[in-house]
This record gives structure tokens, C-alpha cells and sequence, in this order.
């Protein structure tokens, strides 16, 4: 099979193009070499996709048996995509996301729970990430002639993850007793439920999809079967860096009343009342989305950032910040001790 990657040398885009490669596909990327090198194997053409001239470049180097995006972001600009690339491709896969149901984190979604209002050619400014994907998956299936097919991604984790989340976690956990201390904020219920997905499962169910000819949309999350805890995702960095932290598992009521920025200072959790994990993906396991254990994600992406000498570890990079300070964690912990004295 041909295919042609729109992104390709990050994180997700990575892991699919490591995995068709591997399957024995010839694998186009296409991106303006900027982010991160291209997986050994590729061919790269390079350009920026809000560029006309440089996609009808790369239409030039087609046909594919398939597209698959997973740097589209703005309806306006995947709509550019897909209209150059009409008749380059039988099939597009648009990587989408579970927040274009509105109800999500507040309640549980399916595939046919209610999607964002957005126009098929909204621009940049006509709404927050979640709305504008949902006008992303409306001009691929609008504009492109063939099969389309939407892939409404849960939260992912695994090698190459440069948005910050388990790597923080990871490098937390490791500089415990050297730059960080051993006493390691552990936010909330160790049982609260948790349930990512590795982006390697994620490739592997868009090849195979790509390979039974899918279209419509899929909500691609962790499985019920692969369902974990923050207690054991917090164990498993713990085991994975040999790390000596101690937990101290503060109350969310007291979490609460603090000024932290759930989600990304206290990396994938948020107070208990949402219900960030409860997607169903049961239509996706009936077509063969299979999840590996999250244990498995989380020593695979130390392995990841300690492989050949440490360079990933040393010169890690998030999109975003994630993680408490060493001042800040220090406070919260000294807080929530007067805390627990006020409330025996
Ligand atoms: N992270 C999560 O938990 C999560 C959850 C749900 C859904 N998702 C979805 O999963 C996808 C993540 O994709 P990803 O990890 O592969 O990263 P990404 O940020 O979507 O894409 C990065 C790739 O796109 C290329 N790129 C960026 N801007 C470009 C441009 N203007 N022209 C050409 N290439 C460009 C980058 O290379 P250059 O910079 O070198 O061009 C890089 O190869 C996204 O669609 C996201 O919405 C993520």
C-alpha cells in the first residue's frame, strides 16, 4: 500500500509511519522538517500545508492508496488539503478527537452523541480546539471524493509523546532523590480510573482500517479490557525509572482549593465529577482496535527517552508545560498538611 502522511515525524504521525513501514507500505510524509527528523525509511517531500503551491507539489508525487492527517487543525486549511489532493488518493483518514462532543468530559459519549456546531470551512478563529475539529471531519467527508474516515481520538500516550504528559511524570519520578525530592505529590483517589491509549495502537487500527476500507467515524480510546488507575499509571512510572519517590496521595477536596492547573500541572487528572474516560469505543474494538497494557506505554516511553545515552531524556522538550515546579509542589505539600489538621 502507498500512503501519504500529512505531519509524519511527531509523535502520532511517527508512530503510523513507523507501523506501515513496518507492515512493508511505502510511506510519504509531508512537512516542513521543523518539529522533528523523519522516521529512517520515508520518503519526505517538504512544504507547508497552508501553502497552495507546495501541495500541488505534492500532489505531484501521488497517487497514494490513502491520506492520513494528523496535523489538521482548521477546517480552512485541511479543506485546502483535500481539495489538492482530490485525485491523489482513494481514502482520507482525518485524526480527530473526543472533544468534538460537546457532553465530553462532562458525560459520557458515543459515536452518535452530538458533535460541535462548526462550519466545513471555518477559519482559525471561529472556535476552540474541539469545534474546529468537528468542522475538520465535516469538509473531509464534503470535499473529498472518495472513502473518508474519522478517527475521534481519547488521550494518547507512548514513545516520541512531545506534549508532555507521561514524560513528565516519568522525569518526576526519576529525579526523585537527586533534584527533586522523594516526597512526591500524588494528586487524589489512587482508584480514580484512567484509560489512555498508545499511539502505536492507534496506528495499528488505522492501517487495518485503511486495509477494510472503513469510513464514517470511530471514537478510538482506551478499551474497557486496557481500563487502569492513576495509582497504577503513578506505580508503573515508579517501577519503570527504578525511582525511590514516595507518594503522598492528597485529597481532591483539598486539591481544590488551591490555584493548580488540573490536567497539565498535575498531568492527565482532573477533581472528580468529569468523566474524561467513559468514550465508547465499542464499535472501534468490533473492527479490531486492540490496546496493549498501560504498563507496557509507560516503560517503552522511559525506554523511548533513556535509549542511546539519554539524548531524548536530556533535551526534552513539551508543546506545553506540564508538571508542578519544585517550589510549588514543596508548598502544596506543607499546605495540605495544615489542611489535614483542620480537617481531622
Ligand atoms: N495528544 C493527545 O492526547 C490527542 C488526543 C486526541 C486527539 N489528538 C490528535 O492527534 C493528532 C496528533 O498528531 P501528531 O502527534 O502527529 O502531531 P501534530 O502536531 O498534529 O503534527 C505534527 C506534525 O505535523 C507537521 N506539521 C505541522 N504543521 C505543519 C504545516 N503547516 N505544514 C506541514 N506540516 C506540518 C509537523 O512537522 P513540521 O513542524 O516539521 O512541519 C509534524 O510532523 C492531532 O490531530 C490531535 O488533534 C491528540
Amino acid at each position: 500500500m502507498r500512503l501519504l502522511l500529512l505531519g509524519g515525524s511527531a509523535f502520532l504521525g511517527r508512530a503510523v509511519a513507523a507501523e506501515a513501514l513496518a507492515a512493508g507500505h511505502e510511506v510519504t510524509v509531508f512537512n516542513r522538517g521543523r518539529t522533528a527528523p523523519d522516521v529512517p525509511g520515508v520518503q519526505a517531500v517538504r512544504g507547508d500545508r497552508e501553502s497552495q503551491e507546495d501541495l500541488a507539489r505534492l500532489a505531484d508525487h501521488g497517487p497514494w492508496d490513502a491520506i492520513v492527517d494528523t496535523s489538521g487543525y482548521v477546517p480552512q486549511v485541511v479543506g485546502d488539503a483535500v481539495r489538492a489532493l482530490a485525485n491523489s488518493a482513494q481514502a482520507y483518514v482525518f485524526m480527530s478527537t473526543i472533544n468534538v462532543f460537546p457532553d465530553w468530559p462532562a458525560q459520557p459519549v458515543t459515536d452518535a452523541s452530538p458533535l460541535h456546531e462548526c462550519s466545513p470551512d471555518a477559519g482559525p478563529d471561529d472556535g476552540d480546539y474541539g469545534t474546529l475539529k468537528a468542522g475538520c471531519e465535516r469538509v473531509v467527508a464534503r470535499d473529498f471524493p472518495g472513502r473518508t474516515l474519522s478517527l475521534r481520538l481519547g488521550l494518547l500516550l507512548g514513545p516520541h509523546e512531545d506534549v508532555g504528559r507521561l514524560p513528565t511524570l516519568l522525569l518526576r519520578m526519576a529525579d526523585a532523590g537527586t533534584t527533586r525530592d522523594l516526597r512526591t505529590l500524588a494528586p487524589g483517589d489512587p482508584a480514580s480510573p484512567i484509560n489512555p491509549i498508545d499511539v502505536r495502537d492507534i496506528a495499528a487500527f488505522t492501517l487495518s482500517a485503511i486495509d477494510q476500507g472503513l469510513t464514517g467515524a470511530y471514537t478510538v480510546a482506551g478499551t474497557p479490557s486496557n481500563a487502569s488507575t492513576y495509582g497504577e499509571l503513578l506505580e508503573a512510572c515508579i517501577d519503570a525509572t527504578a525511582s525511590a519517590a514516595h507518594l503522598e496521595w492528597l485529597d481532591s477536596a483539598f486539591l481544590e482549593t488551591q490555584d493548580i492547573a488540573f490536567w497539565s500541572e498535575l498531568p492527565i487528572w482532573i477533581p472528580p465529577g468529569d468523566v474524561p474516560w467513559d468514550a465508547d469505543t465499542s464499535r472501534a474494538e468490533a473492527v479490531g482496535l486492540r490496546c496493549r497494557p498501560l504498563r507496557e506505554t509507560v516503560q517503552d516511553t522511559w525506554a523511548w527517552l533513556t535509549a542511546d545515552g539519554g539524548e531524548a531524556r536530556r533535551t526534552y522538550e513539551p508543546r506545553r508545560p506540564h508538571g508542578l515546579s519544585p517550589e510549588k509542589e514543596r508548598a502544596l505539600l506543607a499546605a495540605w498538611e495544615t489542611w489535614k489538621r483542620s480537617h481531622p
